[in-house]
């Protein structure tokens, strides 16, 4: 059995999230021994424990990053904890080796439909920046799970919000699917 980490970068969930909160409600149910790491119920303040994230990064073998597009890349949250616990001598230098052969998986969701995301600027100009990263730091990248079209603005009406709550069940759904196929 494989130790997973879902890392949640979205800057509030409890209280602003509409698909992150469903998704990671659901992966709790479905893989009830993965470690969800909420980053902005730990850290509201943005001052990031970063002994305490590297240690759960070190003990994982599966890493999930879930998370909202923000301006076609990670909310600020998760860009500081990033910045803040890959540092020279954990993630890359001669002696950072702390991620190396660890499975990367991305889960991200945008407001704009899927049909935004075109030949023009393809979903995965969303992601090279973390491939890229993977290569870094050795760790083994597993590609995304993605859901669009779950905008904040369709939130009260309840024919988009009906629709919105099945697109991220479904997301979970393979998500979990995905995970488990790396265990
Ligand atoms: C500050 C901000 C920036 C956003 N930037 C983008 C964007 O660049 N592209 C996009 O498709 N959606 C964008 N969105 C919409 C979010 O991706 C969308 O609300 C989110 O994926 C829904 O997840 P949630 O319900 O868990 O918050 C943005 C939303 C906010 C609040």
């Amino acid at each position: 059995m494989k130790n997973v980490l879902i890392v949640s970068g979205h800057p509030d969930l409890a209280s602003d999230s509409f698909a992150n909160k469903i998704i990671l409600a659901d992966l709790a149910e479905q893989l009830p021994s993965a470690v969800i790491d909420d980053l902005s119920a730990l850290y509201p303040d943005y001052r990031i424990d970063v002994p305490a994230e590297q240690d759960k990064l070190r003990n994982a073998d599966v890493i999930v990053l879930q998370f909202p597009i923000f301006w076609y890349s990670m909310p600020a949250l998760l860009a500081k904890w990033m910045e803040d616990v890959f540092v020279r001598g954990f993630s890359h230098g001669s002696q950072g080796k702390a991620l190396v052969g660890k499975k990367l998986v991305l889960s991200f969701t945008t407001g704009a439909p899927e049909s935004a995301y075109d030949a023009a600027f393809p979903v995965d100009a969303l992601t090279g920046r973390f491939v890229q990263t993977a290569g870094l730091t050795g760790m083994i990248y597993e590609g995304y799970v993605y859901t669009g079209g779950v905008s904040y603005a369709d939130r009260t009406d309840p024919a988009r919000a009906a629709d919105m709550t099945a697109v991220s069940h479904t997301h979970a759904k393979r998500l979990a699917e995905k995970i488990a196929s790396l265990m």
